[in-house]
This record gives C-alpha cells, structure tokens and sequence, in this order.
C-alpha cells in the first residue's frame, strides 16, 4: 500500500530565527489526516530543525546532496552528512536545481545511487516545460526524465524512491495543473513505472504532485486516484496553510 505524503520544501527561505519560528507554529497545528508529513529547510537549518522535531510525526529532510562520499567538492554536502544529523530523506531533481544548477539526468542518476547506497529514501522531482506541454509533448518529457534517472535500478530499489511530478510551468506561478491534468499524468507515470517493473512496484509507489498546491485546491488534486500527496513551496511557509494542506486528504 503507498503512503500519502505531504512534503514543505522550503527552498531557499528562512534564516534561523525564522525557522524557529515556523516550526513552533507547525508544532500548533493538529493533524486530522494519515499523511506522512515532511519538512526540507535550507541545510544550515537542518540540526536545529531536526532538534526540535524529534517528538514529532514531522519528518525533516534535504533539498539537495552531492553524489560524493566526501573530497574535494567545495560548497557540497554529502548523504553520508545528512544521514550523520538524522536526515534520511533527500529531494533531487527539482526544476530549479535542473534550470539554475545544470542538474542532468546523468547526474541525477549519481545522486539517486548515492542516496539509496547510504539507505536514504528520494523524493525525485521531474516535470515538463510549458512549451513541452503546449507541443503535446509533456509525456514524453516525463517518461524520459524518469527513464534516464532511475530505470537503471531495480524493482526493490522502488521502496525508497517517491516520485514528484512538477509541471514548471505551475511552481510558483499561481497557476496549477488542473485535477485532471495531474491525475492523466500520475497514471501516465504509473503505467510508464508498471512497463517496465510490474503492477505491484507501480502501485506501490507514491506519485507526489507539486505546482501551486494550496489551501483551496489540495482537497479536489489530492482526491484523484493516482495523486498521493504533494511536494509543496510557497504554501509550506505558513503554518496554517500547510496542515490545511496536510488535512486535505
Ligand atoms: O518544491 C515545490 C514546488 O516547486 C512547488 O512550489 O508550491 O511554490 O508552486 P510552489
């Protein structure tokens, strides 16, 4: 059976204070919904964050890590270093760190064996342009980015990998894939998954949608069949609006 998750990726916001702050208010909001509940702050803000939700259902994750076990890669942050904190989750592949940081899917591959080699769990990001989409070409977009990156594994790797499909025409615009656009493209994924690992690794895994996922539209995406969750930005640094979010299932 796959989980319903619902993850906060904070990119590049909160300083410390601020991050105290959020997670005293997150620690207010009750939680109605089964959903796995995760949070990504900025690495300098992962101990303290992960301190303070030690005694909680909050899950605190990266947004990011290098493929290296460690050397000489200045800036970087390996999983072996998340995992030393606690961390056991990592996102990769996100839009951004594609558009801004050259992220292929070559590399990627490296990050996700690296994350799996030191028993981490994945949340790969992949999602197709607005020029794709208006070419009608969104799919092909989708099932190549997930081939080129995980379909070197095999089927048991699959229990620590959670996809999320973010359309970049819909991360942060306001505008959001409709329920039918994210549900047609969750089953696309997870027939493209079942072609090549079977029914039961494809209905095992869960497909996370992302793209200006808010308050007043988690309820009607999160209730198509395919969409197990969401991977949500803006809407994850205000307390209240997340666990509304959290709450939508
Ligand atoms: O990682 C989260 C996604 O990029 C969605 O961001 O909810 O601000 O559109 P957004």
């Amino acid at each position: 059976m796959r989980k319903n998750i619902v993850a906060g990726n904070w990119k590049m916001n909160n300083d410390l204070s601020q991050t105290e702050t959020l997670i005293t208010n997150l620690k207010k909001q009750t939680q109605t919904s089964t959903a796995e509940v995760m949070i990504a702050p900025t690495f300098t803000n992962l101990w303290p964050a992960f301190d303070a939700l030690r005694q909680s259902n909050i899950e605190v994750i990266a947004q990011n890590m290098h493929f290296a076990e460690n050397g000489a890669y200045t800036g970087e942050i390996s999983a072996a270093m998340l995992k030393s904190i606690g961390v056991e989750t990592v996102i990769l592949g996100h839009s951004e760190r594609r558009a801004y940081f050259n992220e292929t899917d070559e590399l990627l591959a490296k990050k996700v064996d690296a994350a799996l080699a030191n028993n981490m769990r994945v949340i790969f990001c992949f999602g197709e342009e607005l020029a794709d989409r208006k070419a009608n070409n969104h799919e092909n977009v989708v099932a190549s980015q997930i081939k080129n990156a995980l379909f070197h594994l095999d089927a048991a790797a699959f229990k620590n990998i959670v996809l999320a499909y973010e359309p970049v025409w819909a991360i942060g615009t306001g505008e959001t894939a409709s329920p039918e656009q994210a549900q047609d493209m969750h089953a696309f994924i997870r027939e493209t998954l079942n072609n090549k690992y079977g029914a039961e690794t494809a209905n095992n895994v869960s497909i996370l949608y992302g793209g200006s996922v808010k308050p007043a539209n988690a309820k009607e995406i999160f209730s198509k069949p395919d969409v197990d969750g969401g991977l949500i930005g803006g809407a994850a640094l205000k307390a209240e609006d997340f666990y509304a979010i959290v709450n939508a299932f």
